[in-house]
This record gives structure tokens, C-alpha cells and sequence, in this order.
């Protein structure tokens, strides 16, 4: 069983999904993604994140990001769940929720082997919530697993693709707990000591000492940079 790393290329397969086959993440190259697992259809927690997830599709979308959802269902079951999601769920305002992000049909686990979401450990028959968020050239940037009674954080991860086209875009790192608006940290954590010596002048920075340097970045200004990758 391979666990995918953080800079590694997201493993490629091809698989069939809800919204007809896909070629994964070839076919997503220019977008960003978020290839998230769940444990099963028909079952509570997930219904309140596909739920979530649906509601959420425009502003992830609005980010160039794409969701495409797995699970070791099979086709019928994710069909038949989303239809009743669609038709009877009613949840925190959320109603008529209808799922358009392909949801991938994984029955026989090849797919959630590859990218590690069976973890045996929490459970060997179902997928564990993991979160692969992977960047237009098919690299992954980020990982989060969370375990099966825990749904995930739609804030955090919405925050997550802005952070990482922020750091793209304007070679900066976030501080913790960093929001778009917040201040950033210059230059990326890692190549810190001349932060000053180049900056100085050029910008308004806050040294907190010689390797802890901060700038302003506006939120307006993270907002174009992703619009003008989205036209490229
Ligand atoms: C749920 O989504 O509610 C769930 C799925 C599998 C195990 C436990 C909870």
C-alpha cells in the first residue's frame, strides 16, 4: 500500500465516476483539485459533507479548484444516494442539494490503495476521509486524513487553496491561523535570512526579529492574481 507525499505527482488512474469516466488528474491540468475520499454512502457524516461540498462547488470552482469524491461504493449506491440527498435531506438550510463533482465508483479499492486512504487501522473495508489538495501541474501540495467519525473543516479547506495560490502567486508563506487580508510572511519560510536586505525599501515590512518578517497582502489583490491564472 503507497501513501502519496506532499510534492509528489498525484498518482494517475482512470476510473468511472457519476459523471461519466475520468482520466485522473490528466484531465485536470490547469486546475487545481481536490480529490477527497469518504467512507460510505448512505451514512450520516458523509451526507453533512457532500452536502457541504455541493453547496461550497461555486466558491471552490471560483478558485479553479475542482472536487472529485471517492468512495469503495459502487456506482448504483453513489447514484442512489446523491438522488435521495437531492430529494429528501434537509440540512442546516442546505436543501435540494444536488451533486455535480464527479464521485468516483472504487469498488475493487485500487484507487484509495494508491493514494493510501485505507488505513486498517480505522477500517480495512472503508476509505478514510482523506483530502488531497493537488495544483494545476498534478503535483500534490497538501494532505489531510481525518478518521471516520470526524467531518471535515470546509472553511479550512477553501482556506488551504487560497494559501497555497497565495504562496504561488506572490512567493510568501501564511503564519498560523492566517486568513486572505492577514498579514504574510516574506520570504517563504525556509529562505528567511535576507528578508530584510532584499525587501527593505521596497515594501512596507514588520521584522519581529531577522528571521520572522511580515508584509501586508491585500485580499483584493489574492483575488486577481487566482482570475488572471483562471483566464491563462
Ligand atoms: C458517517 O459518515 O457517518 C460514518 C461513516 C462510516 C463510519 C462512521 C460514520
Amino acid at each position: 500500500m503507497s501513501m502519496p507525499r506532499i510534492g509528489d505527482k498525484a498518482p494517475s488512474f482512470k476510473a468511472v465516476t457519476t459523471q461519466g469516466e475520468i482520466n485522473f488528474p490528466e484531465q485536470f491540468q490547469g486546475s487545481w483539485v481536490i480529490l477527497f475520499s469518504h467512507p460510505a454512502d448512505f451514512t450520516p457524516v458523509c451526507t453533512s459533507e457532500f452536502m457541504t461540498f455541493a453547496s461550497l462547488e461555486n466558491q471552490f470552482n471560483d478558485l479553479n479548484c475542482k472536487l472529485v469524491g471517492l468512495s469503495v461504493d459502487g456506482l448504483y449506491s453513489h447514484i442512489a444516494w446523491l438522488r435521495t440527498i437531492k430529494e429528501k435531506i434537509e440540512y442546516k438550510g442546505m436543501k435540494n442539494v444536488e451533486v455535480k463533482f464527479p464521485l468516483i465508483e472504487d469498488i475493487t479499492m485500487e484507487v484509495a490503495k494508491k493514494y493510501g486512504m485505507i488505513q486498517p487501522g480505522e477500517s480495512s473495508t472503508k476509505a478514510v476521509r482523506a483530502v488531497f489538495v493537488i495544483d494545476p501541474k498534478g503535483v500534490i501540495r497538501t494532505i489531510i486524513y481525518y478518521p471516520l467519525s470526524l467531518g471535515r473543516n470546509f472553511d479550512e479547506l477553501l482556506r488551504i487553496v487560497v494559501a497555497l495560490q497565495a504562496a504561488d502567486n506572490f512567493k510568501i508563506a501564511t503564519p498560523a491561523d492566517w486568513r486572505p487580508g492577514d498579514d504574510v510572511i516574506v520570504p517563504p519560510a525556509g529562505s528567511c535570512g535576507a528578508a530584510k536586505d532584499r525587501m527593505e525599501g521596497k515594501e512596507e515590512m514588520k521584522c519581529y526579529d531577522w528571521f520572522f518578517c511580515t508584509k501586508k497582502l491585500d485580499k483584493n489583490v489574492i483575488i486577481d492574481a487566482i482570475k488572471k491564472d483562471i483566464k491563462k
